[in-house]
């Protein structure tokens, strides 16, 4: 009989078609936030699985899967496997890095702009009717042309982020554990430093940092204070990055002037001490939601599952695996 594959959301027919050329396919109706033990029904019986983020992959679930040969997220960030625990079982994962680059840096750098000159406050306080003319002293922003752009993980988005700034005629610094060759530093027009000189310089902080356990609360009490007073701070990649609390802290001294985040530790659950916050510009982490990208996204992933599975032009070959054996590892998205 055929290999079965479990696909975990609803995503786009035609696309999860081809998957049918090859395995017996068991779709999930509706869009479901499944329980962990939803998740472990579902993979007791199957080959592979294509799942999105919201789907965690844990050790346990691994463990009730016995014939789970491979996982395709549908998702640049894959936080939500236990890497470890798929590799030590020899089943393949993988992720869709490039397809969502342009579209996410495209929002990485509104959400930026939003939050430095003061987009969204400045609706909020226009349509609850305090607007009371013009005024010279009104709802004055961060200066973006001229300043200094920080990206704190230079993959990919971090890179499309920062040939954005270019046309802004903006100084881009960036940290990584090991700097980019030198023809892509040119190529972006930017300066690897220390991760203390990019809190220290940056005018706007952007984090496009997989989140790992190595990299939890990394922007913590002690990295926000070490940021330049007035500075903004962007979270497109994980919310786990940030310590919420001392962030929101941060933004009602007004230590920081502004925060753009689309991601959030406790997502969709917002901290409330951020909503409390006006100069904080809050989005329900839809960085790459958009039509063209969500469905090249959710192709890239059939033909990882297809080949990872053995199958298909690429059989044994998947390109975006994440699994140590397979060449994959923790790069910034
Ligand atoms: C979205 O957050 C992704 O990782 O693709
Ligand atoms: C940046 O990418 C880091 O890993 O520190």
């Amino acid at each position: 009989s055929r290999p079965k594959v479990w696909v975990s959301q609803p995503l786009y027919e035609d696309l999860e078609a081809r998957l049918e050329q090859w395995f017996d396919v068991t779709r999930t109706a509706q869009v479901t936030d499944h329980a962990p033990a939803a998740i472990a029904a579902a993979l007791a019986d199957a080959d592979g699985a294509l799942v999105t983020l919201n789907d965690r992959i844990g050790a346990a679930e691994i463990a009730g899967a016995p014939r789970l040969r491979a996982v395709a997220n549908v998702g640049v960030g894959y936080n939500n496997l236990d890497v470890a625990a798929l590799a030590a079982r020899g089943i393949v994962a993988t992720n869709t890095p490039g397809v969502l680059t342009e579209t996410t840096a495209d929002f990485g750098f509104a959400l930026m702009m939003a939050a430095a000159r003061r987009i969204t406050e400045a609706e909020h306080w226009l349509r609850d009717g305090r607007w009371q003319g013009w005024g010279f002293h009104q709802m004055l922003g961060a200066e973006i042309h001229g300043s200094t752009l920080g990206i704190l993980g230079m993959g990919r988005i971090g890179q499309g982020i920062a040939r954005r700034a270019r046309g802004f005629g903006m100084r881009v610094l960036y940290h990584n554990r090991s700097r980019l060759p030198d023809a892509v530093e040119r190529d972006c027009a930017a300066t690897w430093v220390a991760r203390e000189s990019l809190l220290a310089e940056s005018d706007h902080l952007v984090l496009v940092l997989p989140y790992t356990a190595a990299n939890h609360h990394v922007i913590d009490a002690v990295a926000l204070a070490r940021m330049k007073p007035g500075a903004t701070l962007t979270n497109i990649a994980r919310g786990g990055l940030v310590d919420e609390g001392a962030l929101a802290d941060a933004l009602q001294a007004g230590r920081l002037a502004a925060a753009g985040l689309d991601v959030f530790e406790g997502e969709p659950a917002v901290d409330p001490r951020l909503t409390a916050c006006r100069n904080v510009v809050l989005t329900p982490h839809i960085a790459s939601a958009s039509l063209p990208t969500r469905r090249a996204m959710v192709s890239l992933a059939v033909d990882n599952l297809v080949a990872a599975m053995g199958q298909g032009p690429d059989a044994g070959r998947p390109s975006d695996p994440v699994t140590p054996q397979t060449g994959g590892k923790a790069v910034p998205l």
